[in-house]
């Protein structure tokens, strides 16, 4: 199958970085002297001989997850991207910017047990959950959405979580609480990549609190049924289906209600690309590519991107009498 290989229509890792990072990346790669080529993020030696996953420990006793099936509004009939091509071709910038790097790095690396998820801001009840604890929650299901990477490549994905809304409701946010803010473990152990100034870490990402309250928004915890891989960000992530991947934060430790909207780390990087938004949509370019069409991976052909990736009919009232192409 054809799926690992570049098409000269797929954005390059030097593209999605605004060119000022992508130089302060090449600077620190010659600096350190590596020698890692154009592809490859400066990660130190150690995680370039990762050993085999061990100590590392996989998640047993997966808890029963309720399957998406026909007539279930989680359910879709598009075909679903094959795991062996989810777990080997993505971003996770923690591990690299090559899209195979997180499936070669972040297995051996990442410790995802003990794992707490603090929650605090605005809220009443601030608490933290150890990840077994999110995991009883609330029931598992299976969610097959849709993800589009901001770069133009796409997937559909069986996720399996709840509504984020289970663990909103659980620490009842004050009425100042306005947003929420996801922070990625940043361990320069267990990521190599964050030793890197690429991007300001932890990666963050915000919503606003109605976004994260809508039911398509995940907190997710598995893939096919399983725990997630640990390059898809496990133990635990978002995920925001209408919305670019890179607003699907991975590996979440710290969960912040805030008055204000936060800075997400994209948006830093290079605010005139990345948008807070950042909404799945066809008729606002990115700066440097057309953003009007997609590659599914296993495909050849790009097909048409829709607005809010397909689920407009579902978040667009959220965005009522809001010029999207200005609150992109
Ligand atoms: N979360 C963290 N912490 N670090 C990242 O680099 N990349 C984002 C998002 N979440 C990223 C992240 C981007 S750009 C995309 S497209 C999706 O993760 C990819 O998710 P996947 O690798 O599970 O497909």
């Amino acid at each position: 199958m054809p799926l690992l290989i570049r098409r000269p229509s797929d954005i390059r890792p030097s593209e999605i970085t605004s060119p000022e990072h992508f130089s302060r990346r090449r600077e620190l790669i010659a600096a350190l002297g590596l020698g890692l080529g154009a592809a490859g993020l400066a990660l130190p030696r150690h995680a370039l001989a990762a050993p085999a996953p061990a100590g590392v420990s996989p998640p047993t006793g997966f808890p029963p997850v309720a399957r998406a099936a026909p007539g279930s509004p989680w359910f879709s009939d598009e075909a679903q991207t094959p795991k062996s091509a989810i777990t080997s071709y993505g971003n996770f910038y923690e591990y690299g910017v090559d899209k195979a790097d997180p499936g070669k790095y972040a297995p051996g690396l990442l410790k995802t047990r003990p794992w707490t998820v603090a929650v605090e801001g605005e809220v009443l009840k601030p608490r933290t959950f150890a990840i077994d604890d999110l995991l009883k929650l609330a029931p598992l299901e299976e969610r097959i959405y849709r993800l589009r990477c901001v770069e133009g490549w796409s997937m559909v994905v069986p996720w399996v979580g709840y509504s984020l809304s289970a663990l909103i409701n659980k620490v009842e946010p004050t009425g100042n609480a306005k947003f929420i803010e996801f922070v990625t473990l940043a361990d320069p152990a267990q990521m190599p990549g964050v030793r890197s100034p690429l991007l300001d870490w932890p990666y963050v990402e915000g919503l606003r609190l109605d976004e994260a309250r809508h039911p398509l928004t995940l907190l997710g915890l598995g893939l096919y049924g399983e725990a997630l891989p640990a390059q898809n960000g496990a133990p635990v992530r978002i995920v925001v289906p209408w919305k670019y991947g890179f607003k699907s934060v991975k590996s979440i430790v710290k969960i912040r209600f805030l008055r204000e909207q936060p800075t997400s780390t994209w948006t830093r990087a290079a605010p005139s690309e990345y948008g807070f938004y950042s909404n799945v949509n066809p008729a606002v370019d990115h700066p440097r590519w057309s953003q009007k069409t997609e590659r599914r991976l296993g495909e050849w052909r790009r097909r048409p991107t829709l607005p809010f990736n397909g689920y407009a009919d579902q978040v667009a009232s959220l965005y009522a009498g809001m010029d999207l192409k200005k609150n992109f």
